[in-house]
């Protein structure tokens, strides 16, 4: 199967990004959060809160063993590199994975500012915390990647572009 599968912490566009690529596509859309509490019937913090961190990436790795067997674009959520039977997967598979790279200002900036979307990574923790996490993430984002877009000064319509051009 072959997906393009978009990938970078949170507040680098993934979801934005992603509906903008599938309008100029004849793949499905596929929201790996949406998924998850779509198939769950609770939000990603409940699941936090009942299953744990560890539980969530349970539920997360599944969601994306199955989501690999269609062809569609994939927004994933930001920590799904975290596991190493993630990034395999993501590894071994024919799918473009797009790493959405950005400056931490810029996506921090998103993310204080997304008051309908309060990730349970960002409660409770401090700006430098949360940089530090970004910071230790990037290596595996650089990992699964096959094709990284730098998108702090790219409009939406741009990093689409990079992206069709380069698959
Ligand atoms: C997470 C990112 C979130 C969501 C969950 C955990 C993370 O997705 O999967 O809150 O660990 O970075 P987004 O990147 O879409 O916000």
């Amino acid at each position: 199967m072959t997906s393009i599968v978009l990938v970078g912490f949170m507040g680098s566009g993934k979801t934005t990004v992603a509906k903008a690529l599938q309008t100029q596509s004849n793949l499905p859309l596929v929201d790996m959060d949406q998924l998850i509490i779509n198939s769950q019937g609770q939000s990603i913090s409940e699941l936090f809160e009942r299953y744990g961190e560890s539980g969530f990436r349970r539920i997360e790795t599944a969601c994306l063993r199955d989501c690999l067997q269609t062809s569609s674009i994939i927004s994933t959520g930001g920590g799904v590199v975290l596991s190493s039977e993630n990034r395999q997967l993501l590894n071994k598979s024919t799918s473009h994975i797009i790493w959405l790279k950005a400056e931490f200002e810029t996506m921090y900036q998103r993310i204080i500012a997304d008051k309908k979307n309060v990730r349970p990574i960002v409660v409770q923790r401090t700006k430098q915390e949360l940089e530090k996490i970004e910071n230790d993430r990037r290596a595996l984002y650089e990992d699964v990647a096959t094709f990284i877009v730098e998108v702090d000064r790219l409009s939406v319509n741009q990093i689409v572009n990079q992206i069709k051009r380069n698959i």
